[in-house]
């Protein structure tokens, strides 16, 4: 079983997904702590509710982004932390912190990488008219929203949705393939061969999530 730190800066509704989905035994993994960068963020009360312990460590105190992610680490290394998940964290990661958890960072993005990095994808996504957009899960390096990419979710979406709606509707599939890609991290299913990563142990054709690390929905709703 891996140890988890989760690192937010906001609602949590990814936490809150990641901890359902370890309830329920669909995956498995334990948070061995929660942390933010602002002290309202509402997942820190989803944690409290679920008794994992969730700290501030407010980047505001700290002079420069080095000195605030060395605290952070400490605080990581002192809960045992193995494999850290940022979800929905929004402070860019510095080489320093890349290199304490090389290849034991992984994030999510709103948005089918490589396009649309950044803040705002969603918005950025419906503004340029796409057709299909979705989430990624993927390994961090040192570069923003890069990183060998685990899997992603697509959605199809239409001119008519506003950017919440498209938000939203994103969300949905964060929620499903971000335990999933932890699940198999997890499992050590995952190798990293230069830019990509390798599902490793499954059995040919036996679950369509085996032989294909994305997800279509709602053609594919049953996938998972
Ligand atoms: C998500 O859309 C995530 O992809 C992005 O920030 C948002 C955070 O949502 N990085 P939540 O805090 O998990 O609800």
């Amino acid at each position: 079983m891996i140890s988890l730190g989760v690192l937010i800066s906001g609602s949590g509704t990814n936490l809150q997904s990641i901890m359902d989905a370890i309830e329920r035994k669909s995956l498995t993994a334990r948070i061995n702590i929660v942390i933010s960068n602002r002290r309202d963020a509402f997942g820190l009360d989803r944690a409290k509710r679920k008794n994992i312990p969730a700290i501030c460590i407010p980047h505001t105190e700290f002079p420069t982004r080095e000195s605030h992610e060395k605290r952070i680490i400490k605080e990581l290394e002192e809960n045992g932390v193995e494999v850290v998940i940022l979800a929905g964290y929004m402070r860019i990661i510095t080489k320093y912190f890349v290199s304490a958890y090389k290849n034991k960072i992984l994030n999510i993005h709103p948005a089918l990488l490589p396009s649309f990095k950044g803040t705002h994808a969603q918005e950025k996504a419906t503004t340029y008219g796409v057709k299909i957009t979705g989430a990624t899960v993927h390994f961090v390096d040192e570069e923003m929203d890069h990183g060998p990419i685990i899997i992603q979710g697509a959605i199809p979406i239409s001119p008519f949705l506003s950017p919440d709606e498209v938000a939203a509707k994103i969300l949905t599939i964060e929620h499903r393939i971000y335990p999933q890609a932890i699940e198999w991290l997890s499992q050590g299913r995952l190798e990293i061969l230069g830019n990509k990563v390798i599902l490793h142990g499954s059995q040919p054709l036996a679950d369509i999530s085996d032989i294909m690390p994305c997800l279509i929905s709602p053609s594919l709703e049953d996938g998972f």
